[in-house]
């Protein structure tokens, strides 16, 4: 199989990680006979200091006509004084209207050889395997309008929350999608006892569950949810929700197995290429030191190789090798026990190519 993939490096550790997910990417194509073409191109600070664009014509022309794009993360201290259009993390809001990605996939498992690294009980977090889809490019973050005004010597500040039918339809179509193929559940997460968008979402999630049989739909309201994740998190399979309250579950959701620097992330479109990239930001405190946690960027990979090519094979072999390093005691910084040698980005990246 040949693949264009567009990477886009950004600042800091981004650049580190990066790196670790291409090897990685190059070693799975010798092995199982792939052609992945690496295309560079700038986003964020580095863009800045080049181009003065965080997001250059350029890099969403490279975007635009690869397979998939692979990125690191954006930001950092030098850049900081800089305002509104010209900081770096415009440049990611920026490509992700650009590719329209409205599906975001976070991904939370539980590693058992990271379950002492959670806050929660080891019995609570072992086993967890719950997917995170959020609608990306739609409701509060982006519904007109939004202002400030005065309003009878009062300080008036309007969001709005708006959604089309087509907007819902595609995400939930694409939770129905994720849970064929892991255990059948979709939880859907509103607030339809007091929002009218939510009341349209679960109406639409009825709808499109008859297309999809064979996955079992269920309805829970959001702050239930938020309550559940920590009571008891392996009961979910795929979560499916709207922006906001995505957001804030993705979140919630990701500190119950440990490190920023494990959490990967996926974001689609309805046909053109996604995008694959760590949660994590460009951590300019351990920036250039060999220090990062690859894993991130590497599983973010492997999630490219699933949905971007099809190759769940090839995923998988990833994940067991990110899966045998952790448990072989190979772990950077941020998740190293004490007593334990700490291990560099390059060596925990050439562990994971060894393994493969
Ligand atoms: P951050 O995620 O960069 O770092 C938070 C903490 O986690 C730091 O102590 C860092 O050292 C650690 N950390 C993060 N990733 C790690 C890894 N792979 N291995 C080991 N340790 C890791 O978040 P922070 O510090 O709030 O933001 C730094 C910059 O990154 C800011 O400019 C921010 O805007 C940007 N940012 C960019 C994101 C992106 O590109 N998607 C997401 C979040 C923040
Ligand atoms: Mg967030």
């Amino acid at each position: 199989m040949k693949k264009n993939i567009t990477v886009l490096p950004g600042d800091g550790i981004g650049l580190e990680v990066v790196q670790s997910a291409v090897e990685v990417l190059e070693t799975i194509g010798t092995i199982y006979g792939h052609d992945f073409a690496f295309d560079y191109a700038d986003i964020g600070g580095s863009a800045i200091d080049k181009h003065n664009d965080p997001l250059p014509a350029s890099t969403i022309k490279a975007c635009k006509a690869g397979d998939a794009v692979l990125l690191g993360a954006v930001g950092g201290p030098k850049w900081d004084q800089l305002s509104g259009d010209m900081r770096p993390e415009k440049g990611l809001l920026r490509i992700r209207k650009e590719l329209d990605l409205f599906a975001n996939l976070r991904p939370v498992i539980g590693f058992d050889s990271l379950s002492d690294s959670s806050t929660l009980r080891k019995e609570v977090i072992t086993g967890i395997d719950l997917m995170i889809v959020r609608e990306l490019t739609g409701g509060l973050y982006f519904g007109e309008p939004r202002e400030r005004r005065e309003e009878n010597g009062e300080t008036i500040a309007v969001d709005t929350l708006i959604y089309s039918r087509s907007e819902i339809e595609r995400i939930i179509r694409k939770g129905f999608e994720l849970a064929q193929v892991r255990s059948r559940r979709v939880t859907s997460v509103d607030k339809a006892n007091v929002l009218e968008t939510s009341r349209l979402w679960r109406e639409i999630a009825e709808e499109i569950s008859t297309e999809y049989p064979d996955v079992a739909l269920e309805h829970m309201l959001v702050d239930n949810a938020a309550m559940q994740l920590i009571r008891d998190p392996q009961y979910f399979d795929v979560i499916v929700t709207e922006n906001l309250f995505g957001d804030i579950l993705s979140d919630e959701a990701s500190m119950l197995t440990g490190s920023l620097g494990m959490l990967p992330s996926a974001s689609m479109s309805a046909e053109g290429p996604g995008l694959y990239e760590p949660v994590h930001g460009s951590a300019p405190d351990i920036a250039g030191q060999d220090k990062a946690n690859p894993l991130a960027a590497i599983s973010s990979a492997s999630m490219m190789l699933k949905y971007a090519f099809g190759l769940s094979e090839e995923a998988l072999a990833v994940d067991k090798a990110i899966d045998q390093v952790l448990n072989e005691g190979f772990r950077t910084g941020d998740i190293a026990r004490e007593g334990e040698a700490v291990k560099t980005t390059s060596e925990i990246t050439q562990k994971v190519i060894e393994t493969l």
